[in-house]
């Protein structure tokens, strides 16, 4: 288990995401209510960038053909493909949010 600081908490606004790279990874990071959420940054349908898509509460939209996710989890709801993306334990430092991936 390694948490690496990704964002400070400002950089995030509350019901939007942030491409966050660890190790090389994109990972997008979502403020949901003051509570952050990490997944994977692409969609697995055709690789669209989650942290663009559109946030209602838990599940966000892709930018590209619309497959919707729960950011807290990481599981597939609805729309193209039918993978689930992976999910990152998130926790905040200070003003730091770190991600453990
Ligand atoms: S790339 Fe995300 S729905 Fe197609």
């Amino acid at each position: 288990m390694s948490f690496t600081k990704v964002a400070k908490t400002g950089d995030v606004a509350e019901g939007h995401g942030k491409c966050v790279v660890v190790g090389g990874k994109n990972i997008a990071l979502f403020n949901v209510g003051g509570t952050y959420y990490a997944i994977d940054d692409a969609c697995p349908h055709k690789g669209g960038p989650l942290s663009e898509g559109t946030l209602n509460g838990n599940d966000v939209t892709c930018p590209w053909h619309g497959a919707i996710f729960d950011v807290t989890t990481g599981a597939h709801l609805s729309g193209p493909g039918a993978s689930n993306v992976n999910e990152y334990k998130c926790r905040v430092e200070g003003d730091d949010v770190e991600v453990d991936a």
